[in-house]
């Protein structure tokens, strides 16, 4: 299928098939994509959490809008933010980047400290707001390698960020909820699916200039 045919055949699925499961290889493949995602100067501030645990994913849907999405796909994917950034954690990445471009030593201390100087410009909460953003990024790669892989997603903001991060222990390693996802496999009782798209015009939407 063409990259469209892809984007017109993937829908947010309210209505998963609990008996199908992504497969190691698939679940592998989303992964390496959602690694390989862009983020604001490459630091990935944010960490990715692959719930299959039943029990938990059952506690979670109470603070989701009770959406069955949240226990009947086949994988919850929950993308969290870390709230704070420290000269530490671009040192870190600087470090990373050595080993991995062999870049000098000087030029990357340089870019770091340039990191440093921006970030120190943001407040706490822009900080915060701004590393959640990067999730998005992440959340509609997902989207995308799914509809490739033929396999349904529904991207959620319906849930109830703090209870996450309580039930979850995120809160004490500096981690947020941003947002949410569920994979797996569309149930054919699922009526969205056959619902046209509700898009606006493309005159209404972009402009060129
Ligand atoms: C960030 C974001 C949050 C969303 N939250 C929910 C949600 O909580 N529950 C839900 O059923 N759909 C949710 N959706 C799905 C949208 O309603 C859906 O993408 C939109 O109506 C367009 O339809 P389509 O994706 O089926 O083409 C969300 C979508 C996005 C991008």
């Amino acid at each position: 299928m063409t990259v469209l045919q892809n984007q017109e055949w993937r829908y947010a699925t309210k209505l998963f098939d609990p008996s199908k499961k992504i497969s190691d290889i698939d679940l592998a493949t989303i992964k390496e994509v959602l690694r390989l995602s862009a983020s604001s100067y490459g630091l990935q501030l944010y960490k990715i959490l692959i719930i299959q645990n039943q029990e938990l994913r059952e506690e979670l849907k109470k603070f989701s809008w009770n959406q069955n999405q949240i226990t009947d796909a086949s994988h919850l994917i929950v993308f969290c933010n870390y709230t704070t950034v420290t000269d530490q954690d671009i040192d870190q990445y600087i470090g990373l980047k050595e080993v991995m471009t062999q870049a000098s030593k000087n030029d990357l201390v340089q870019y770091g400290d340039f990191i440093k100087s921006k970030i120190k410009e943001k407040s706490k909460s822009e900080i915060a707001h701004w590393t959640a953003l990067q999730t998005y990024i992440v959340l509609s790669n997902l989207l995308n390698v799914c509809a490739d892989l033929k396999i349904d997603a529904c991207p959620i903001e319906g849930f109830v960020s703090e209870k996450y991060n309580e039930i979850l222990k995120l809160t004490e390693k500096g981690l947020s909820t941003a947002v949410i996802a569920t994979i797996g496999y569309r149930s054919d009782q699922d009526q969205t699916q056959f619902t046209p798209k509700t898009r606006k015009p493309a005159d209404k939407l972009f402009e060129t200039l």
